[in-house]
């Protein structure tokens, strides 16, 4: 799944993964958890995560390497934030072909900017279960508390204002360039994400099916 931060990559790659029983490989949410248990990973991301520029190429190429030489990608997972580099996309194109797998679908979901700044500073995560939350879109029955598992709802450090519009340059600087890349290679589509989310979910399980 492409799209500019906030656009809905996380939570519509959670609910595809629950229903179709595929894993959801989020590079931001491998990285927040290496920074947290202080991996040597985690130091080297921990800087370039808090200015909002992007974890060197190495780094991610080298997480998802690993991650799907694991018994549970054999036949299938949702890259959710990978590839955010052109050369992200050229090592990922040599990881498939030497494991013999091909890219399905790319899905690009695209979204307004002053959306996306709402939708970030409103945002909230369980450090339960990971579900996500929003202040207006999607609030919890409690405040606080994942409707899910009853754990306790964190937010991200870097989903302010300011930290979002530099994410937001550093994706047109260098995400929006990878689009060109998939475009032209047949399996590229786009999905509206700002529709409601179970409308964006429908159009998603509808291209997946
Ligand atoms: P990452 O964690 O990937 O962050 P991001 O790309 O900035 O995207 P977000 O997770 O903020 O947005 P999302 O699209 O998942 O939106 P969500 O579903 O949560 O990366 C973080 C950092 O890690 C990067 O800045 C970088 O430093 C590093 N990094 C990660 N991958 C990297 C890579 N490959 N290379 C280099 N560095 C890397 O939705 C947002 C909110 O909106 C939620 O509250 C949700 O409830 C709400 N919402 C969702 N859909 C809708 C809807 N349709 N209508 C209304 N509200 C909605
Ligand atoms: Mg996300």
């Amino acid at each position: 799944f492409m799209g500019p931060p906030g656009a809905g990559k996380g939570t519509q790659a959670r609910q595809i993964a629950e229903k179709y029983g595929i894993p959801q490989l989020s590079t931001g949410d491998m990285l927040r958890a290496a920074v947290k248990a202080g991996t040597d990973v985690g130091r080297k991301a921990k800087a370039a995560m808090e200015s909002c520029g992007l974890v060197t190429d190495d780094i991610v190429v080298g997480i998802i390497a690993d991650r799907i030489s694991a018994a549970d990608c054999k036949k299938c997972f949702i890259l959710d934030g990978f590839p955010r580099t052109v050369a992200q996309a050229q090592a990922l194109d040599s990881m498939l072909l030497e494991r013999k797998l091909k890219i399905d679908h790319v899905i690009d979901i695209t979204c307004d900017t002053e959306a996306l700044v709402a939708r970030i500073t409103g945002r909230s995560t369980c450090a339960g279960c990971g579900e996500g939350y929003h202040t207006e879109h999607k609030k919890p029955k409690k405040a606080g508390v994942c409707d899910k598992c009853g754990g306790t709802l964190t937010t991200r450090a870097d989903d302010n204002e300011e930290t979002v519009r530099n994410r937001l340059s550093v994706y047109d600087q260098q995400t929006a360039p990878v689009i060109d890349h998939y475009r032209h290679k047949g399996a590229f589509k786009t999905v509206d994400g700002m529709q409601e989310m179970d409308t964006v979910f429908k159009n998603l399980c509808a291209i997946i099916g």
